[in-house]
């Protein structure tokens, strides 16, 4: 479906709904696609877009540089659909330990003048057994498309003190399926959680992830599990810096920046009165690649970045490209510009990754 398509005659009756009830129609149809193998195949063949080169970050070949960023799909419901819409990766998640219900609704809410949402979701999600579960059940094949990213974070009622603990439970339990993890520590909707980007905590936390991480390694012969550190776009450079030491010292392969922000940037012009919680989209955009590229420079470009906020269209991409990031995620473009999205982008940047090399 283009894009003109989705917006004249399905984006109003899916904003017709409330967003929560909208969203769980998007998971609905994909989860059905993704059960349809055939259909499924032959939307591959037509929309995921493979670079000539194909592009390697962290031990891993991408496809192409676009993936859907985490949040979308938080049970692992229909990541096989991705490839399909011609996502490269899929990000699903995040997921804790156990089961929780999240925060009480509403508790999304669109701007659609500013091209932004502001959810405070506070990682609803069904738990790493059932996530572990149904992954099994629709197990990939080591080859097969899209690249499978899990997002695991911490239950809201584990203490900081433990929340280590978490993390390594989802990590054991979820293991077999992921093509790479992303660790979370930015949501702005679990208290306390950012707090884990502050270096003490920081390095209690990484330490025991790369010794099972290592641990698995050596046990399965299989090349280690890539695991990256998803980061807030409000942290101050002292603050990046801190962590990027740490990631170095744990030997850490990549960096998602950047989550939602808690600050209400200028260009939120919207009549509708502004919700607590994470902003993302269009007036997330210049914050995230601001930070893309502050770490791009520190590390000299060592550092796989995936750059994810506000991307709604091919130059938004290219800013981040430009930035420093190797691929790219996207979640709330989606909403605002419909299907066709990862198809046109990757299409766009797929000229400059064979430059590149
Ligand atoms: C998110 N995001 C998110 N990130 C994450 O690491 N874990 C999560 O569970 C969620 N959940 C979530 C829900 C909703 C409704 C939104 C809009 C976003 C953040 C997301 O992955 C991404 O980092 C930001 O949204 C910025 O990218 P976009 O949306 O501007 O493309």
């Amino acid at each position: 479906m283009n894009e003109p398509l989705y917006k004249k005659a399905v984006r109003p009756l899916l904003f017709l709904q409330e967003p929560e009830r909208a969203h769980a129609a998007g998971i609905a149809a994909l989860r059905l696609l993704g059960r349809c193998q055939l259909l499924c195949r032959l939307m591959q063949c037509r929309n995921l877009v493979q670079t000539q080169r194909p592009i390697q970050a962290f031990r891993l070949t991408f496809p192409n540089a676009v993936g859907l960023a985490a949040g979308m799909d938080k049970n692992g419901e229909c990541w096989q659909a991705g490839a399909a819409l011609g996502f490269g990766h899929v990000e699903i998640g995040t997921v804790t330990p156990r089961p929780q219900s999240g925060n009480p609704r509403p508790r999304i809410f669109r701007y659609p003048n500013a091209g932004a949402l502001i959810n405070r979701l506070g990682f609803n999600n069904e738990g790493a057994v059932a996530v572990a579960r149904r992954l099994a059940r629709s197990h990939k094949r080591r080859q097969e498309l899209p690249i499978l990213g899990i997002n695991i974070g911490k239950n809201s009622t584990t203490p900081l003190e433990k929340a280590v603990e978490d993390y390594l439970i989802c990590f054991t339990k979820l293991a077999k399926y992921a093509d790479y993890f992303t660790i979370n520590i930015s949501s702005p909707n679990t208290p306390g959680l950012r707090d884990l980007q502050k270096k003490r905590q920081l390095r209690q936390l990484l330490s025991p992830l790369a010794a099972a991480r290592d641990a698995r390694a050596r046990k399965t012969g299989r090349p280690a599990i890539p695991l990256l550190v998803k980061i807030a776009p409000d942290l101050s450079f002292r603050h990046i810096d801190a962590i990027l030491e740490t990631m170095e010292e744990f030997c850490f392969d990549g960096i998602v920046a950047t989550n939602t922000t808690l600050q209400r940037p200028p260009l939120l012009h919207d009549k509708k009165p502004l919700q607590t919680g994470g902003l993302s989209g269009k007036p997330l955009e210049a914050l995230a690649t601001h930070i893309i590229k502050y770490i791009y420079h520190t590390t000299e470009g060592k550092l796989p970045i995936i750059g994810v906020g506000g991307i709604d269209d091919v130059e938004s991409a290219e800013r981040k490209i430009d930035a420093g990031a190797r691929l790219v995620q996207l979640y709330t473009g989606l909403i605002y510009r419909g299907p066709s999205l990862p198809k046109t982008i990757a299409q766009a940047l797929a000229p400059r990754h064979a430059e590149w090399i």
